[in-house]
């Protein structure tokens, strides 16, 4: 059977955090990737860490949003680290999407929607018209347009988006126990993945507390 993937997000400023997030989620159930996020790419040492970590699916959370040339600059300054994924916010709009892609080689260039951190009053605020499902689905199709290769939704909207984009599906706010943080779009891991997600993310339930029992009680959950 085909393993269950998670990326865990390694949301921290301490190296020896992070080392340990590494060492307690190795595992043999489930495919662990490594993301590591604005927090620890702009820390004093993270970006060194990235560039010397070997033999690790690893997920470089830029959430790059800007004009097409500062896109595509900025993914040309980071190809050193050698990551499997980069993201980008799909609402730079299309020629940015497209420059990244020009330049991107072998890394898989990541789509972000509208973030899990934000619902239609949220939306309503920032001064959209649309609803998170109809924004979203314009989103995707606009990642398709682009050809990128990933995107990045709630799994709440995977089956919609799963519709317009035929590549792999990431899933952020996910949760399995009733703390949702500061995220507003959660699934729980089994949900996401019945939806269709490819990968899920998942940072604090895993990475606050006892990490090695987090990653058992997620192995228990998958396996209910
Ligand atoms: O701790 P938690 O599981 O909420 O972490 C989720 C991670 O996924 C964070 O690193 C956050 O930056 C990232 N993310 C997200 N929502 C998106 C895109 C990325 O929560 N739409």
């Amino acid at each position: 059977m085909k393993k269950n993937k998670v990326f865990v997000a390694c949301d921290s400023t301490n190296i020896l955090k992070i080392k340990r997030i590494i060492q307690d989620t190795q595992n043999t159930k489930i495919k662990i990737g490594y993301k590591f996020g604005l927090e620890f790419i702009n820390s004093k040492n993270g970006r060194k860490f990235i560039s010397k970590l070997k033999n690790k699916i690893t997920f470089l959370d830029l959430k790059i949003n800007d004009i097409p040339n500062t896109c595509l600059a900025t993914v040309k300054a980071v190809k050193d680290l050698q990551v499997n994924y980069i993201t980008i916010h799909i609402s730079s709009g299309l020629e940015s999407l497209k420059a990244v892609k020009k330049v991107s080689g072998k890394i898989k260039i990541v789509g972000v929607t509208t973030l899990t951190s934000i619902d239609n009053k949220s939306l309503k605020e920032i001064g959209y018209d649309k609803k998170i499902n109809s924004l979203v689905l314009n989103q995707a199709k606009l990642a398709a347009k682009a050809k990128l290769d990933a995107i990045v939704c709630s799994a709440k909207e995977v089956r919609l988006v799963k519709n317009v984009f035929k590549k792999e599906i990431i899933t952020p706010g996910i949760r399995f126990s009733s703390k949702k943080n500061d995220q507003k779009r959660v699934m729980s891991p089994v949900e996401a993945y019945r939806n269709g997600s490819d990968w899920l993310v998942i940072g604090r339930p895993i990475t606050n507390g006892n990490i090695k029992k987090n990653i058992q009680k997620l192995i228990n959950h998958l396996s209910q």
